[in-house]
């Protein structure tokens, strides 16, 4: 292995929606993600547990963040809860108390020589706007998300200096978890994509533009969750398929945020759908100086996609058309698939088409780790990030890519996007199960003794 850059910043991250509890506690409202109702991601059991506890972050977050101080982090990527600093959503009013928990937080975290990561809207919209408004499917959620981001971006001038403006922006088109929007009766799947896209495009864009204007020394990036999509064979229609699933899933948000309008293949579709896509001027103005603004890409990463043909390409868009599965890379229990060399070639794709910075601020496998006498040894864990940090110094070596540093899924337990206990990814176990909420005490996982050591040598010894 040769050295990392100077400055890597090695952490991990977490969506404080999912690990804080205290869902009703010192003014904050309910959001999207409390109010979910999940369906299990395989199997038809129940999984999901209430979020009014989950790991009890909102109380514990000083021990947490003792322990990324004793795993060396240099960084952590947390989330500011919208419904927690803005409860009421559309009436501009700063919760005071949700603000100071945030202030306290990153304070702790730079005594800790932790350099805080903020995240906006990881699925936590205040779910009065999801109700009232239909989240980002209403143009006015535009700008109570931008108000909320000004607020935020003031406050905390010069106490935070790495910004992401939305989590996976791109799966916003899923919906209500994403952007708080359900596709309306009669309104087609394309409409809703384009009215989706261009909102949340939007957002993202004016939120550069707020957080740079609070703090021009703000260093502010756009996120998606990526996958590069493999053809399953060499045949033409299958390379099709890949080429433009790749194009619809993870190129669109960042080619819009990268250049300000629609790329031409998604003005075409849109076209063939009937869809009427001119951006309106002002709009485009505003994306294109947050294009100009954006200082760098960051991205999640678990698994690679596969695509067959021949599909058509409403299908890809829009219906799932194409999905592959792809023979070759095992998967855990949840049937993602392990693919370390599908990092590599995410950060060369990512290079090779916009020539900006990247930054891995999420990635991790979910296990359904055991503890047995008082020790929890996770060495798949360790075997999944060994291979991913291999892959990322070869695309830093080899490949000339240019990364600011790798933050891990994540530095303790917590509920799984479907409110899942069972499904872990911390290097500290949170000890709970789905309806016994036990001590909550945190136990470091053989995980975390190994990622110390990767920090602490630099990623020279894996
Ligand atoms: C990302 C999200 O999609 O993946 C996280 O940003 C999420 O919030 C993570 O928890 C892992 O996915 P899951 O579904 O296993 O929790």
């Amino acid at each position: 292995m040769k050295p990392f850059p100077k400055n890597f910043l090695w952490g991990a991250a977490t969506s404080n929606v999912q690990a804080e509890g205290g869902y009703l506690e010192d003014g904050k409202s309910l959001n999207v993600y409390d109010t979910l109702e999940v369906k299990p991601e395989i199997g038809d059991v129940p999984v999901a547990s209430s979020t009014a506890v989950a790991s009890d972050h909102y109380h514990r977050y000083k021990e947490d963040i003792a322990l990324m101080q004793e795993m060396g982090f240099k960084a952590n990527r947390f989330s500011i809860v919208w419904s927690r600093t803005h409860p009421g959503g559309d009436d501009g009013i700063m919760n005071e108390k949700g603000i100071a928990y945030y202030e306290d937080m990153i304070d702790t975290m730079r005594a800790a020589g932790i350099e805080p990561v903020v995240s906006l809207v990881h699925f936590d919209m205040p779910d009065s706007l999801y109700r009232k408004y239909n989240g980002f499917y209403d143009r006015r959620v535009v700008d109570f998300y931008a108000d909320h981001v000004a607020d935020i971006a003031r406050r905390l001038k010069g106490k935070v200096k790495y910004w992401i403006t939305y989590n996976e922006i791109n799966l916003a088109t899923w919906g209500h978890l994403v952007a708080g929007a359900d596709r309306p009766e009669g309104v087609s799947q394309a409409e809703f994509h384009e009215r989706i896209t261009h909102h949340t495009m939007l957002a993202h864009a004016k939120a550069v533009l707020a957080i740079h204007e609070a703090d021009p020394d703000a260093i502010v990036g756009g996120m998606e969750a990526f996958s590069p999509v493999y053809p399953a064979t060499c045949a033409p229609e299958d390379l099709f398929a890949a080429d433009f699933a790749q194009k619809m899933r993870s190129f669109l948000q960042f080619d819009i945020m990268t250049t300000g309008d629609y790329p031409a293949y998604y003005k075409t579709l849109l076209k063939e759908q009937g869809v009427t896509c001119e951006l309106p001027e002002e709009d485009r103005a505003i994306m294109r100086q947050a294009a100009k603004e954006l200082d760098y890409l960051a991205f999640s990463y678990y698994s690679s996609a596969a695509a067959k043909g021949p599909a058509t390409k409403e299908e890809i868009a829009f219906g799932g058309g194409g999905r592959y599965s792809n023979p070759y890379l095992g998967a855990n229990e949840w049937g993602w698939k392990i693919d370390p060399q599908g990092l590599r070639i995410s950060l060369n794709l990512l290079t090779d088409r916009y020539h900006l910075p990247l930054f891995i601020v999420e990635n991790g496998i979910g296990l359904d780790d055991q503890l047995v006498d008082g020790k929890i040894e996770d060495d798949a864990r360790i075997a999944y990030h060994t291979a991913h940090i291999k892959a990322m110094e070869q695309a830093i070596h080899e490949d000339g890519v240019d990364l600011m540093g790798y933050l891990a899924w994540s530095p303790f337990d917590f509920l799984s996007s479907h409110k899942e206990v069972r499904k872990r990814y911390g290097f500290v176990y949170v000890n709970r199960t789905k309806d016994d909420l036990k001590d909550l005490a945190r136990i470091p996982k053989k995980s975390f003794y190994w990622y110390k050591n990767v920090i602490a040598t630099d990623g020279m010894e894996l």
